[in-house]
């Protein structure tokens, strides 16, 4: 009689948690400023030219926004449609990387910045890691595209971030978004980003085991930012652009401001 096949290891009854990252988040590791979108309003926005100038302003992380492509790559872009921020026409969403890839993003912002490209999320990364610099990673799914955007961008960044001290800061307005996250790379670190209050906002944060909120600062107040606080949430802001907004936040008790004024609101 011939030996049958060896029967396979235990099922995982839990998603698989990628290694690296020994963060404790009662110590929150990341500064108290973000440069919004890599460079403020001094560069175009979600580009490389834009970290870069944000590098040279002291800024140690940086927010972008980052969907998928019609071919399921992602990039760095902000808008659903490509019209405002490239010379291009129609949604993001719908093209593919290699149309994608031909598009001018820097021209919209003045012809020193014409020829630069949208960027490839890993190409982002590659340019973070090999410059020691921290990460709050947008996701901002094209419509209908929610859990799949959040579970690829997670994904991606589980694995390029792997035996990193410090993990990227995921954040997302999509729940939908942020729950796929939280499936496939519950170690990554999230926050949910919040323009309005929700009376259950509390409740969404526990069910998505948030490390943290981000809330547009004009609806925030000394109040909520306590009660965050006080219920263990860091308290992010976008994006206070007047330092005296910024010290008032401060005072109030927010972790970290997300600045467009990259050269007034330093680390
Ligand atoms: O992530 C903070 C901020 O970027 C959220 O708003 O529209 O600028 O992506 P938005
Ligand atoms: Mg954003």
């Amino acid at each position: 009689m011939t030996d049958l096949p060896k029967a396979p290891g235990p099922v995982r009854a839990t998603p698989v948690t990628l290694p690296g990252w020994q963060v404790d988040f009662v110590h929150w590791p990341y500064p108290s400023v973000i440069a919004h979108r890599g460079g403020g309003r001094l560069a175009p926005e979600n580009t490389l030219a834009a970290l870069r100038l944000g590098a040279a302003h002291g800024h140690t992380m940086f927010e972008f926004d980052v969907k998928l492509t019609g071919d399921g790559k992602p990039i760095l872009m902000h808008d659903a449609s490509l019209e405002r921020t490239t010379n291009g026409w129609g949604l993001a969403g719908t093209a593919s990387l290699s149309e994608i890839a031909q598009l001018d993003a820097g021209a919209w912002c003045g012809p020193a910045w014409a020829g630069e490209p949208v960027p490839i999320y890993a190409n982002v990364v590659a340019w973070l890691l090999a410059n020691r610099k921290l990460a709050n990673v947008e996701i901002k799914p094209s419509p209908g595209r929610e859990s799949e955007t959040g579970a690829v961008v997670a994904m991606a960044s589980a694995m390029a971030w792997q035996g990193c001290e410090i993990p990227p800061l995921l954040s997302s307005f999509s729940p939908e978004a942020l729950a796929a996250a939280q499936r496939v790379t519950p170690a990554l670190p999230r926050a949910l980003l919040l323009h309005r209050w929700p009376s259950d906002w509390l409740a969404q944060l526990r069910r998505l085991e948030c490390v943290a909120i981000d809330v547009n600062h004009e609806i925030l107040d000394r109040e909520r930012i306590q009660q965050a606080r006080g219920e263990g949430f860091r308290v992010l802001t976008y994006t206070p652009n007047d330092p005296a907004r910024v010290e008032q936040l401060r005072e109030w008790g927010v972790d970290c401001v997300i600045t467009d004024a990259i050269d007034l609101i330093k680390p």
